[in-house]
């Protein structure tokens, strides 16, 4: 098929299939897949989102405002898709479905098929969490990644080794199949056109790629690199066997994935590369529907993402601590909200990172981070100055990881998805002749009680490896409801231990300081957790007077410039009766919406 040229905006695009949901032959094909299923009334909202007026879009760190909904993510193309999936009859879940999909297509560093999510979704006023994280395979060991002496090796974090069974195609299949209105295949068909007819890299793909490009295995390396040479901006990029395995999921659903051909290709590039996983381990695989953590804050209801993520209970934590605190009094940014925000984050992280893990293999304290009273104890060692001290460890991975996007409908349903594969392009290793990148999430596990793992946490033995064990996680997607029980902000992020911090700022701006969503987005972010003993400032957005003042009370300070290095949130607001989307101001994104 020839790609087609099409209007965006007014604006002449160069190939209609770079957009491929906003495009005719797209819409057609839809048509077909739903008459196919019987769904006349589809095909009649298929048509008429045809006919449908231009997307609101905002570039990152501006508002998009619109009336009905509302798709928010890192990769523009994905938000694009998400959008014209609700234009096109679906809801926020099929919406969801589609922009992860497309993700593992655009965004290769974090979008995956082979890696794992949480989402948390918010259907005609219940709300649920839906957790598809990787799991040890059955061969897994405690002791699998040190050497001889005791000492960790880099086998969690790059090549065949690091891999967890994946959980994606199974989480995306389950939520659909349980909440989807448009047709499985409708869901996946951008994402296959995608990869087969290509789109062209932009920038910050081709960042991404260059930033990884020395870890790469020849799998990947022939994918995003042939013939030695990465991809370069404007060149497009297709990847044919990465739209036959969405094909097979297409036809097959989960099974597409977890049996047959793309679980025969899996296994052998473990043979290859000294992997563990069987298709004893894919075919087992199984997502898993949890009670979301549910708090309050300043009259708020906060619904988040329970176990197997520590995001909830320590952003619950957190937010119980700074709940005694007049933090709006003390100003945004200040070094008195910074001093209290920080060190509430470091009680909340020392819990986080001993007592949290998969809560089928160990039990989980909660009341111990949802409690009033606990939080009221810890709130009392808060004092004027900084009351703990402990060495520095090495600084984590540099590049971005895992991806966050947030959707909203016209029907006032919320989708708030994470997903990763851990570090920036995961293991590195790439499924020969499927086209997708396999995880290193097994890194996220407790590899030893010394060290610090690539996202700079020391955590605990019950995170231990075990075979069937999810991972310890901190993808936080949360949604604050309204007094009516309706979304008020819908938000996640990206950025390891990060993103829970990024996810508690960006709610605190919202609530505390009142601010506008933009700015509530743009505001500079800090980051403190246990260990190390420090604070992390963005600068010159936090003043340097505020980062010697912060000393003056003892704390260390790491004074950063630049995106990197704090959590990247996309998120969606409700104000003034409207939907208002900003896409991480620091990233590349966009918000869509109508
Ligand atoms: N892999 C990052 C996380 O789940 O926290």
């Amino acid at each position: 098929m020839k790609p087609i040229t099409f209007t965006l905006n007014g604006a002449p695009q160069d190939n209609g299939l770079e957009d491929v949901a906003l495009h005719s032959g797209f819409v057609s094909r839809c048509v077909v897949a739903a008459r196919s299923q019987g769904a006349a009334l589809l095909c009649a909202a298929l048509l008429a989102g045809c006919r449908a007026a231009p997307l609101a879009e905002a570039p990152a760190g501006q508002a998009a405002v619109a009336d009905s909904a509302m798709v928010v993510s890192a990769s523009p193309r994905a938000a694009r898709v998400g959008a014209s999936m609700l234009r096109l009859g679906g809801n926020a879940v099929d919406a969801a479905v589609a922009v992860a999909f497309t993700l593992a297509v655009t965004y290769p560093t974090a979008g995956n098929l082979g890696g794992g999510g949480l989402m948390l979704a918010r259907i005609n006023g219940e709300t649920m969490a839906l957790d598809f994280r990787e799991v040890a395979p059955q061969a897994a060991t405690r002791d699998m990644y040190l050497d001889a002496r005791g000492e960790p090796t880099d086998r969690s974090v790059t090549g065949a080794l690091a891999v967890g069974v994946p959980g994606s195609v199974a989480g995306l299949y389950e939520a659909h199949r349980k909440y989807g209105a448009l047709p499985w295949r409708a869901v996946i068909q951008p994402a296959m056109e995608l990869a087969e007819y290509g789109f062209r890299a932009d920038a910050s793909f081709v960042e991404d790629l260059e930033d990884n490009l020395p870890r790469f295995s020849p799998s990947t390396k022939a994918l995003y690199a042939p013939n030695g040479v990465p991809f370069d901006t404007g060149m497009k990029f297709r990847n044919a066997d990465l739209a036959k395995t969405l094909r097979l999921i297409a036809e097959r659903g989960a099974a597409g994935f977890y049996e047959g051909e793309t679980a025969d290709l899996i296994v052998a590039e473990m043979q290859r590369g000294g992997g563990i996983i069987t298709l004893e381990d894919l075919k087992r695989y199984q997502p898993k529907w949890r009670k979301p953590v549910e708090f309050t804050y300043r009259g708020h209801r906060v619904l988040t993402m329970p176990p197997i993520s520590s995001g909830g209970l320590t952003l619950a934590l957190t937010a119980g601590m700074l709940e005694g605190f007049d933090l709006r009094a003390m100003g945004a940014n200040s070094a008195d909200a910074i001093h209290v925000i920080a060190e509430a984050e470091r009680e909340a992280f020392l819990r986080r990172n001993t007592l949290l893990a998969d809560p089928d293999f160990v039990t989980i304290p909660t009341e111990r981070f949802l409690s009033p009273d606990t939080a009221r104890v810890l709130r009392t060692r808060i004092g004027r100055t900084k009351h703990t001290l402990s060495a520095l460890p090495p600084d984590p991975v540099r590049g971005r990881h895992t991806t966050h996007f947030s959707v909203v409908d016209g029907q006032g349903n919320a989708v708030a998805l994470t997903t990763t594969l851990n570090t920036g392009f995961g293991s590195a290793v790439s499924v020969s002749g499927a086209g997708f990148l396999l995880n290193n999430e097994m890194d996220d596990f407790t590899v030893s009680t010394e060290v610090v793992n690539q996202m700079g946490l020391r955590q605990g033995e019950a995170n231990a490896i075990v075979p069937g064990k999810r991972m310890l996680s901190s993808m936080t997607p949360t949604i604050v409801l309204d007094s009516s029980g309706a979304p008020l902000l819908v938000t996640g992020a990206s950025g390891g231990a990060r993103i829970i911090t990024a996810v508690l700022q960006v709610m605190l701006n919202v609530i505390d300081f009142q601010m506008p969503l933009p700015e509530a987005m743009r505001a500079p972010r800090f980051h403190a957790q246990d260990f190390p003993d420090r604070i992390d400032l963005s600068m010159p957005g936090i003043a340097e007077s505020t980062a010697v003042a912060l000393e003056a009370r003892g704390h260390t300070v790491r004074r950063k410039e630049g995106p990197l290095g704090f959590g990247w949130a996309q998120s969606i607001l409700r104000s003034g009766g409207k939907w208002h989307g900003v896409s991480e101001p620091r990233g590349h994104g966009i918000a869509a919406g109508f």
